[in-house]
């Protein structure tokens, strides 16, 4: 394969929030033959790389964004399973969708990533982001990270050099222009019958309390120590407060749904409005979570 270079990729189409303008390349890299081909693109180009996975943690700007967004399509490897003593050691691609890879744990009977059930991202994002819920953060799970550079190539990480904090993710010496390429992660087996009732639990009360088919991106604000963005954000009356076809969620106020045609500066602006609530409210500085672009 060769490196695919698609020009004006459009980032609405690109995220699950469906905002935002149009960058000004996109790099596709197929397989591991098109890293060289990578590098030399990133040093030939000034345009300010991003790496993309499934765009459900992505607020983009309307308009024109002065990126080079690199994707990796659906081809870096398959599942692959190693016991070690008491743990199975799964080995995925990072551009593997995580539902897909929770789809596959529950066929072969293996627990541990159950929490994350509804989770729309890639493995690679919920790398990225050290995505979580219900008790479990994908870090976690993480004894190995395959990552790339221009500069290094293609080299694993162990997990215990890795920092994984509150959707937070830092590998040593880490350079710009750096992608995640696999990643090996432990699970426990179990049979299929139970973690699909764990993960069909787990999707119930999502449901129930989060708009799980909106168009989102997850929970805009993190946690400020301890307490629910979401809660505070309720309290402070933001529930179902409308710019245009942007909202805070009638269902959970940490969520920002897009009704339809909603826009960037509409986002931009309930996010404002968010914020400066709950600090009168509270005096709490909520920081966002959601990545702004
Ligand atoms: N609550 C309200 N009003 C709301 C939302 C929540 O009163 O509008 C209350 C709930 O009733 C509950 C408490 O706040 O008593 C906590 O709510 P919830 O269980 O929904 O959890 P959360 O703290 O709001 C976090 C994560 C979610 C994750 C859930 C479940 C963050 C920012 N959010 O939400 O993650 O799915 O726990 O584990 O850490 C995400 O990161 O994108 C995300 C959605």
């Amino acid at each position: 394969m060769t490196l695919e270079l698609i020009p004006n990729p459009s980032l609405a189409q690109r995220t699950t929030l469906r905002l935002g303008g149009t960058a000004d390349v996109e790099a596709v890299v197929h397989d591991e033959r098109d890293l060289d081909e990578l590098g030399c693109f990133l040093a030939t180009h000034t345009l300010r790389p991003f790496v993309l996975g499934k765009g459900s943690n992505l607020l983009a700007s309307d308009g024109r964004l002065d990126l080079a967004l690199i994707r990796v399509g659906a081809g870096s490897g398959p599942l692959r399973v190693e016991r070690t003593d008491d743990t199975l050691i799964v080995r995925c691609p990072a551009s593997l969708a995580l539902p897909g890879l929770l789809g596959w744990a529950k066929k072969a009977g293996l627990a541990g990533l159950e929490g994350l059930t509804g989770i729309p991202g890639s493995v690679g994002g919920a790398v990225a982001m050290n995505a979580g819920s219900y008790g479990v953060e994908f870090g976690d799970l993480v004894t190995r990270v395959r990552l790339w550079s221009p500069a290094g190539g293609l080299v694993w990480v162990a997990a215990n050099e890795c920092v994984f904090g509150y959707r937070h993710f830092s590998a040593p010496a880490r350079p710009a222009g750096r992608l995640i390429w696999e990643v090996e992660i432990g699970l426990s087996e179990s049979t299929p019958r139970s973690v699909h009732r764990q993960m069909q639990s787990v999707y119930e009360k999502k449901r129930a309390t989060q708009p799980v088919t909106a168009r989102s991106a997850g929970c805009v604000f993190k946690n400020p120590g301890g307490e629910s963005a979401g809660r505070l954000l309720d309290k402070a009356g933001m529930k179902g407060v409308r710019v245009g076809d942007m909202a805070f969620s009638e269902m959970h106020a940490n969520f920002l749904v897009n009704l339809g045609q909603g826009t960037s500066a509409q986002a931009m602006e309930l996010i404002e409005t968010g914020r400066e609530a709950v600090r009168d409210a509270f005096g709490v500085a909520l920081e966002t979570e959601v990545i702004t672009l």
